[in-house]
């Protein structure tokens, strides 16, 4: 008999049996009531659009539900998950209209049981109007601060749930290893160890705060490695670089309770993911042990006919990746997904027990998720948290992401004095294509998919030059507005009385408009010749130039660095980025940022810090900017470094390593101490350099402090030529910016 009469609203509380645990009996209790139909249902997710009046992706303004449609979808159809807004932002009680209405008609189905709605809220609450939003992940790395990370995601997941959204697609665990990449600054940089620590620092914010929502770690796996640098394109990752690199993070977010996972949309090594039954199930969950929710991506199970060629057709392709390991289709706009999974079962292509394993995990998330306690409504609209309590994680990890690449020393005019912070009283002026847009600022998945519709920015969210105005006062700033195909005439427009007679320093907004997934293929990472030109043609005034790039992801600037005076790299940092980028252009703020990434010196040299000893020969490695590089206001020297636990450690010791910072500067400053590991002999070729720990310490104008950081000898392990994790005895190298030293591992 199906539940169907019984509404899903405070059953969650069934007593449980004795000795079972509780979440167990339910599920079991719920799933013995399901048909197959029911089943099916449960597996799919379909676009809001797909309830709403109007067609998908051109949904009638207001957008609002369409009853017959919704009927159809959850009553007929038994869909168990929504996702998405209908192609931009709301505010909170336009989301609890919808949402409410959902779940309504959710308790109408046969099963009764509410539906898990799902957004991709991935820096703050996107798709919120209004919300809080904070740097991008690449952003949030630079601060190397977990624990703002994880302070900001809890307060994400407050906002997330209080519009009524219980699941996040978030966060990003791919790990960014080219620049070309479109979806390069959605990840939190090249390192594995960097990758990691940030992403259970984000799902632990996001699972256990006061107002947990459940995490998706995504994109299971290999998915930033194309080859051709573009989107969903293929990746030949062999299966030692696929554990060593893009697997540790999802190991490591699994082990810290994550309860779902997004697929990879792409292909590795001639596979798409999401019919790899290695992949999905053989290491995902046999290898790794996890029992969540698996996910598709966008349409992925349709596209292994529609783009992969590796399916004859849907009701194949459906087979194959249920099979492979997929518990939930994200359709998201077809309705036939539902009906064809459950002919596959009555024909026996699918065994039920299949289903009965994805429809348990789709049930314990919406168990955990306390939906059978709710029915899935939204929270009262008076419970939605007060914007000012949410906001300082978001304001913080804006500053704290900031890095400062490059501050030249004498300055023509203030001599003795670096050209940042600005001081004195001159004119400054202000342009480039990134100074006036709050787009710019905040990147794809912000009030629409890509981020480029200024009618859905947050109310008040000031600009770059606006901030600059603030902060150095309006009678100061010289604007000249630029868009992104300014032209030689505006250049000139610019220069034409420009000199340092009349202006003190020009601060040029570069970068990149947003953009995400496809849209922002590149053939080129060269930074645009216009901004260039732009930057040639304000140096030769003779005025000083202090470049702020903003975007995600490192475009080549060359042939244009050495005119730069200064250099600072903002990334994506939200809403409180432009006033964070004018603190520290102004001194109130001592940058701390270290970069997430290496940045290249030129398109086609994209090197990351973990490269092999044969690529370091001839000039075969020299970034613009390293991995962990950013300067502060002050000068803090590292000195004397030691290791205090011993000259000899056996596997399974902890290494200390204690290093001496003397700050002979006049402010105090956050500094972010690196530690790299040299493996200096291995059965695979050893890296130059791996991130082997780091430590954030405040070290006060003229204070000297003694750190000490711990290096587990577990960690000093690679994937060996069987494939498996590997620790050799040898002698490693230890280094510090310039200090260095080494130990003797033994067994
Ligand atoms: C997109 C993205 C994925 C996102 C999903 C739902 O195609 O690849 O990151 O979570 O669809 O919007």
């Amino acid at each position: 008999m199906a539940l169907g009469m019984l509404a899903f609203t405070g059953c969650q509380d069934s007593a449980p049996y004795r000795g079972q645990d509780a979440r167990t009996t339910f599920i079991d209790s719920v799933l013995s009531t399901l048909t197959i139909e029911d089943k099916a249902g449960e597996m799919t997710q379909l676009t809001l659009d797909m309830v709403c009046v109007g067609k998908p992706y051109k949904l009638e303004e207001p957008h609002r539900i369409d009853t017959e449609k919704l009927e159809h979808v959850l009553v007929d159809l038994k869909v168990g998950s929504i996702l998405n807004c209908g192609g931009h932002a709301y505010y909170p009680e336009k989301w609890h209209e919808l949402i409410g209405s959902i779940q309504s008609a959710a308790a109408r189905k046969p099963s009764g049981i509410p539906v898990l709605y799902g957004i991709d809220a991935i820096h703050g609450t996107t798709y919120t109007t209004g919300g809080v939003l904070g740097p991008q992940q690449i952003g949030l790395a630079a601060t190397w601060d977990t624990a703002l990370v994880r302070k900001f995601a809890e307060n994400a997941a407050k906002e997330v749930l209080a519009s009524g959204i219980p699941w996040d697609f978030s966060p990003v665990l791919d790990v960014a290893r080219d620049p070309r990449w479109p979806r390069f600054w959605e990840t939190f940089g090249e390192s594995p160890r960097l990758v990691s620590d940030m992403g259970v620092a984000m799902v632990k914010g996001y699972q256990e705060g006061p107002s947990p929502i459940a995490a998706c770690l995504k994109h299971y796996m290999g998915y930033s490695r194309p080859l051709s640098g573009k989107d969903r394109t293929p990746a030949w990752v062999p299966e030692r670089q696929l554990r060593e690199i893009f697997l540790p993070p999802f190991a490591a977010a699994i082990d810290a309770g994550a309860a779902t996972v997004m697929v990879n949309s792409g292909e590795t090594n001639g596979i798409p993911v999401h019919s790899d039954h290695h992949i999905l199930t053989e290491i995902l969950r046999d290898e790794l042990g996890f029992e969540g929710l698996v996910v598709s991506d966008w349409e992925d199970i349709r596209y292994l006919f529609k783009r992969h060629k590796v399916a004859e057709n849907y009701k194949d392709a459906i087979e194959m990746s249920i099979m492979a390991g997929i518990d939930m289709s994200m359709v998201p706009t077809d309705t036939l997904f539902p009906r064809l999974l459950a002919e596959l079962v009555h024909e026996g292509r699918i065994p039920e027990s299949r289903l009965d394993e994805s429809v348990r995990r789709i049930l314990g998330v919406k168990y955990d998720r306390g939906l059978f306690g709710t029915g899935g409504m939204p929270p009262p609209l008076e419970d939605y948290p007060e914007k000012a309590s949410l906001e300082g994680a978001a304001a913080r990890a804006a500053l704290e992401s900031i890095t400062l690449l490059k501050n030249k020393g004498q300055h023509a005019i203030y001599p003795e004095q670096p050209i940042l912070p600005i001081g004195g009283t001159g004119r400054i002026l202000v342009t480039g294509p990134t100074a006036n847009s709050v787009n710019a600022l905040n990147g794809g998945w912000t009030g629409t998919w890509q981020g480029t519709d200024p009618t859905y920015n947050t109310p008040g969210a000031p600009t770059a030059v606006a901030s600059m105005r603030e902060v150095f006062g309006a009678d100061r700033i010289a604007f000249s507005e630029l868009g992104m195909d300014f032209d030689r005439t505006d250049i000139d427009a610019i220069t034409r009385n420009l000199s340092p007679r009349n202006t003190q320093c020009a601060v040029v907004f570069l970068g990149e408009m947003p953009y995400t997934e496809f849209v922002g293929n590149v053939e080129d990472i060269e930074l645009f010749d216009n901004q260039q030109n732009l930057v040639r043609a304000i140096h030769a005034t003779g005025v000083p130039v202090i470049g702020v790039y903003v975007g995600g992801r490192p475009r080549t600037l060359y042939d244009i660095e050495a005119m730069f005076d200064a250099f600072v790299m903002a990334y994506l940092p939200g809403d409180y980025g432009a006033r964070a980028i004018a603190d520290v252009l102004s001194g109130a703020f001592n940058p701390s940022g270290r970069l997430p990434f290496t940045w290249p010196c030129h398109p086609s040299s994209h090197l990351t810090h973990d490269l092999k000893h044969t690529e370091l020969e001839g000039d075969g490695f020299k970034p613009l900017f390293a991995f962990g590089d950013g300067l502060s206001y002050s000068s803090v020297n590292t000195t004397g470094i030691n290791i205090i636990s011993g000259a000899t450690a056996s596997i399974g010791d902890t290494v200390e390593v204690e290093v001496t910072l003397e700050n002979v500067g006049n402010r105090s400053s956050t500094e972010t101490i690196i530690l790299f590991s040299q493996d200096r002999v291995a059965s695979i070729t050893p890296s130059v350099d791996e991130l082997a720990a780091y430590k954030q310490v405040v070290v006060p104008a003229g204070a000297t402090a003694t750190i000490t950081l711990a290096v587990p000898t577990s960690t000093l392990g690679f994937i060996g030529r069987d494939n498996t994790y590997t620790i050799e005895p040898g002698t490693f190298g230890l280094r510090i910016k310039g200090q260095e030293t080494e130990f003797e591992l033994i067994r």
